[in-house]
């Protein structure tokens, strides 16, 4: 049990790559549906629950519910508070703390650390989302200061081993650091190869973050955002089509309810699109819960 909340907590901060382990009972999460997105506020520190081995047989569930993913059979594991609404794909995404992903959204790979995903998303390879922090404003930064577990996985013929073994910091009192603030990606967003977004970012429906971008701030809707630290290059639309592609909420309809509407001339279409969005029922395919399923 030790060694496994150890290695846990070291892929956590990062000092071990994740692994396959056995199902650990679940810890209850808030259910948060990916669409709509919740409000813009600093939501309270996430605990994954799990994590379960993505299995030969939980890649076939998923498949046939609507959810792909690439992983290879008994090498990575999802969290159990993980919640997919089909058609989605997690493809080779390694997911840590939890997920909810939007329909006709999909990331190829990278970390991902507590995120919400809308509908339409689409997210290139090696992206980092959720990163976590250490104790910055400590003495140290380092985990052997606050974690209160082992942080390596070593043997008992060195030095000191044995009080090496036993030792616990005692963090009662102590100043707390927030870890694990949950990322927010509205819909239709396209984030870009070895893009880096800290935990705790918003970023609006329509917005492209460009290939290594590091987003440390919210990004507006239809902001095409760039560099390190990421700066708005420029936005998709102007102004007014923006306030009304955002009011339309388009992405509550799946691609064939757009049918004969010319998507590749927003500006043009934008009355065929809203008029659409107003007599057509919402795509609405329920939501797959990880743990509902294993
Ligand atoms: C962000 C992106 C979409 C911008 O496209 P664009 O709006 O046509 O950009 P432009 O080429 O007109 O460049 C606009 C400005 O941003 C800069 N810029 C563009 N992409 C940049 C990037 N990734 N990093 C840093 N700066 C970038 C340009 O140098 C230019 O700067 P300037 O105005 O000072 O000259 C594109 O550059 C990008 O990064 N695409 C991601 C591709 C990718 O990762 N594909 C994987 C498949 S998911």
């Amino acid at each position: 049990m030790l060694v496994r909340r150890t290695k846990r907590l070291l892929r956590k901060i990062g000092l071990l790559p994740p692994l396959a382990r056995p199902a650990a009972a679940p810890v209850p999460a808030p259910e948060v549906s990916p669409v709509p997105a919740p409000p813009p506020k600093a939501p309270p520190p996430v605990r994954s629950g799990g994590p379960y081995v993505v299995t030969a047989e939980l890649k076939a569930k998923l498949h046939a519910l609507g959810v792909d993913t690439l992983l290879p059979p008994d090498v990575r594991t999802l969290p159990s508070d993980s919640v997919f609404e089909p058609p989605c794909s997690i493809k080779w995404m390694d997911v840590l703390g939890r997920i909810s992903i939007g329909s006709f959204s999909y990331g190829v790979s990278g970390h991902f650390n507590n995120v919400t995903i809308g509908r339409y998303v689409s997210i290139g390879e090696e992206v980092q989302m959720g990163r976590g922090d250490h104790s910055i404003a400590w003495l140290s930064t380092s985990p052997f200061f606050y974690l209160r577990e082992d942080i390596l996985d070593v043997g008992r013929d060195f030095a000191e081993a044995e009080a090496y073994h036993a030792f616990r910091p005692d963090t009662t009192g102590a100043a707390p650091f927030v870890q694990g603030r949950t990322i927010v990606i509205e819909n239709d967003v396209w984030v870009g190869h070895r893009a880096y977004i800290r935990p705790g970012v918003r970023i609006g429906t329509g917005a492209i973050v460009g290939a290594h971008a590091v987003v440390t701030r919210d990004v507006p809707p239809y902001a095409v955002v760039v560099g390190n630290p990421a700066r708005i290059a420029r936005y998709r639309f102007d102004e007014a089509l923006i306030a009304r592609l955002l009011a339309s909420k388009w992405w509550t309809l799946a691609p064939w309810q757009l049918e004969g509407i010319d998507l590749s001339r927003p500006a043009e279409s934008i009355d065929l699109l809203e008029g659409r969005v107003a007599e057509t029922a919402p795509y609405k395919p329920g939501l797959v819960r990880l743990s509902k399923i294993v």
